[in-house]
């Protein structure tokens, strides 16, 4: 049997496989199309390298969001879907750095000591180092090779998304919103699994909103402390801009949207959670 990627282990075609697949394909597809037609503007390799970073990282958060979802819904499928995420993440991370090197024009010992002095840039080549790794002790050969110590080691995944948003922070200039808002999702979820471990059951819509609220609070007060450190904009300014819902909502109110839609899920899929959600 031949084995395509929106089949499941058992060689059935799988919907959610697809659905994953076209997610981790769309946007390099998106990029070339726009490379090809014009469409990235005046600095193609920079815009590219910037679509390509982002693209990184909300990969990697959607990753993230897998196991959450499988404890919060009980749908034990979900997780045919994660590995293929975690590596498409990872792909964007490298075509990111590779076309960082192509806009360098290949010059490896400039972009070498660029790398090491610049903090951004470490910090995005240490995110991408540990991915690296993550990626090649992804397979199935090296999850039963190391046994627990797979699970010890892929929870560095927290930490690496922590340093891609960081790194995403960094390179902001004066607009730090979509940083903001990755943040507050990456917060959202750290917050699920603390929920977790600390034994909160994660089909009760009390942990997610409790979670969402916390997220919500804590993605504003970061945005806060991040333009006062970065802009010198006062905290009063940044904390108002929250209360202007138009032309969009700041990051902190999308946290909150996605943390309360999160309570609602078991709740819509009753059977599906009450059959599963002892086993997650
Ligand atoms: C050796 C590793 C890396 C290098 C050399 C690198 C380099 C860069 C550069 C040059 C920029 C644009 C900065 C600017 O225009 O001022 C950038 C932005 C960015 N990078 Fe990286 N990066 C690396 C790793 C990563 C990783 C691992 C991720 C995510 C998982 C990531 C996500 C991003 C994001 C989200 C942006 C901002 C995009 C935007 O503003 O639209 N980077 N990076």
């Amino acid at each position: 049997m031949i084995d395509v990627p929106w089949n499941d282990r058992a060689g059935r075609f799988s919907v959610l496989r697809l659905a994953a697949l076209s997610l981790a394909v769309a946007p390099a597809l998106w990029i070339a199309f726009d490379s090809a037609t014009g469409g990235l503007g005046a600095k193609p390799l920079d815009e590219a390298t910037h679509r390509t970073g982002e693209w990184a990282v909300r990969l990697l958060l959607i990753t993230l969001a897998v196991t959450p979802l499988r404890r919060i819904t009980g749908w034990t499928r979900w997780i045919i879907v994660r590995r293929m995420l975690g590596l498409a993440a990872f792909a964007y991370g490298l075509a990111h750095l590779l076309l960082y090197l192509a806009d360098q024009n290949w010059h490896l010992d400039r972009a070498v000591i660029e790398i090491a002095v610049r903090p951004y840039l470490t910090i995005g080549f240490v995110a991408l180092a540990g991915l690296a790794v993550l990626a090649a002790t992804s397979t199935d050969a090296a999850i039963r090779r190391l046994g627990r110590r797979w699970n010890q080691l892929h929870r560095f995944i927290y930490g690496l998304a922590a340093l891609a948003v960081l790194h995403f922070f960094l390179q902001s200039k004066i607009n730090a919103t979509e940083a903001t808002l990755m943040m507050g999702f990456l917060l959202l979820l750290m917050g699920l699994r603390l929920a977790h471990r600390a034994g909160w059951p994660p089909g009760a819509p009390r942990t997610p909103v409790v979670v969402a609220l916390a997220a919500t609070l804590g993605t504003a007060a970061l945005e806060v402390l991040w333009y006062g450190a970065a802009t010198g904009v006062p905290w009063r300014a940044v904390l108002e801009s929250n209360l202007v819902l138009t032309p969009w909502p700041r990051p902190a109110w999308w946290v909150l949207a996605v943390g309360l839609t999160l309570a609602v899920v078991p709740l819509v899929t009753p059977r599906v959670a009450d059959r599963t959600r002892t086993a997650a």
